[in-house]
């Protein structure tokens, strides 16, 4: 391996490999079918300091590095992907917005349960009629004293019903665009704070998705999370952290993949000889390794830019890009490989196939993920 782990980080990624390949794959394919939010693998997980992973001591988090959370990341996913993106959601765009934009007030309020995976938190910027371009977004905010009331509607929120604290973001000067939109820290039972319709997905389905709505939602002036009009770039450096998250989610997924493969072209005979032993199916073996091994690279390349405070949304944008188109390739290969088993629910690798290919479109497409790569290296930046 060209990235050289230290001895914690290898110690973190056997710890989560341990706990994910005993506890966590063992109710994966029941959750699957029954769609059973993980509560308590996530609780379990919580006390394992996997939930607030790159939040510092101070706030009960783990003080781990980003090296450190994508391997766990990477391994909660190998087994259960519905589990991972609650997990990637919850570490990289929740608790690493309230650490890095919070007041100390925020911090001491939210950080320690959220750390502790006692309370699980959500981020809410899709709308209707705003996913790829999210400064057309119309939730509002209006000042009223000390409270924010905020009126509108979220769609696509991973862990919408599950989450007990959501950062929302909502329009408080439509005039200044992007920095006009404000981020804010929302606790679920608030009057006027609603969970509309939860979709019913082709993957992820242990993780629910819904729509959030907001009627003359009233909250403390207190609750505004960095300063009015810091909610867009909240959002961004947001998703430059998540991202890294869906290619560390991909990785694991296509590892998964790629272990069924191998083990079961070596089960499997035809014309009176293992499959293994076809060009064919060797040569795809060989092109899925390779693949699963470069998108490893640059999901440790973008961490450990993270890691030493660098500038790293280009980074992360390749990562994600290559390791989510990576893992619809691995997935779809494995399946291949299977024949007509790969297509039923005998074989594990149906579920990778479905799980991975929500992981090209969530957190920025691949076509905003190229928007985002030629922006940085052409430095003249054009719309989408
Ligand atoms: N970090 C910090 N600031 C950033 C930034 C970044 N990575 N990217 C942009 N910004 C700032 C810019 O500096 C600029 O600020 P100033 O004007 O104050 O200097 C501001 O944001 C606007 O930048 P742009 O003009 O480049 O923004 P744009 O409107 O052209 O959009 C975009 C850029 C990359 C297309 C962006 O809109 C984008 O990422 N879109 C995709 C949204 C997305 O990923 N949605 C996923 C939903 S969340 C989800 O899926 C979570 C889940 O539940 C799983």
């Amino acid at each position: 391996m060209l990235f050289k782990l230290t001895g914690e980080q290898r110690m973190i990624q056997t710890m989560a490999r341990e706990f994910s390949r005993k506890v966590v794959a063992a109710t994966a394919v029941e959750r699957d079918r029954t769609k059973e939010f993980p509560a308590e693998n996530l609780k379990q997980m919580g006390e394992l300091g996997l939930m607030g992973m790159m939040i510092p001591f101070e706030y009960e988090g783990s003080g781990a590095d980003t090296v450190s959370y994508v391997l766990a990341l990477s391994e909660i996913a190998y087994s259960c992907a519905s589990t991972a993106v609650v997990m990637s959601v919850h570490n990289s765009i929740v608790c690493e917005s309230i650490y890095r934009w919070g007041n100390d007030t925020q911090k001491d309020k939210y950080l320690k349960s959220l750390a502790a995976g006692s309370k699980i938190g959500a981020f809410a910027l899709t709308e209707p009629e705003a996913g790829s371009d999210p400064v057309k977004q119309i939730t509002s905010a209006v000042r009223d004293g000390d409270e924010y009331v905020l009126n509108g509607v979220k769609r696509f929120i991973t862990t919408g019903q599950n989450a007990g604290l959501v950062i929302v973001t909502a329009v408080t000067d439509e005039a200044k665009r992007h920095r006009g939109i404000s981020a804010f820290l929302v606790n679920k039972g608030t009057p006027g704070f609603k969970v509309g319709h939860t979709e019913d997905k082709l993957g992820l389905r242990a993780s629910d998705t819904t729509d959030l709505l907001f009627e003359d939602c009233r909250i403390p002036a207190s609750d505004l999370l960095g300063a009015e009009g810091d909610g867009f770039k909240i959002a961004m450096t947001a998703l430059d952290c998540g991202r890294i998250g869906i290619a560390a989610q991909s990785i694991g997924v296509a590892t998964a993949a790629f272990d069924a493969a191998v083990k079961y072209a070596k089960s499997r005979a035809q014309f009176g000889q293992k499959i293994s032993k076809f060009q064919a199916l060797r040569f795809m073996l060989a092109d899925m390794a390779t693949e699963i091994e470069a998108a490893r690279q640059l999901m440790f390349s973008a961490a450990a830019t993270k890691d030493r405070g660098e500038n790293f949304t280009l980074q992360a944008s390749m990562a994600k890009l290559y390791a989510s188109e990576m893992v619809n390739r691995v997935t779809a290969k494995a399946l291949q490989m299977h024949g007509g088993y790969g297509f039923t629910k005998d074989y594990p690798v149906e579920r990778y196939y479905r799980d991975a290919r929500v992981f090209t479109i969530y957190e920025g497409t691949s076509e905003i993920q190229r928007v985002v790569i030629s922006n940085s290296i052409l430095k003249d930046k054009r719309k989408p």
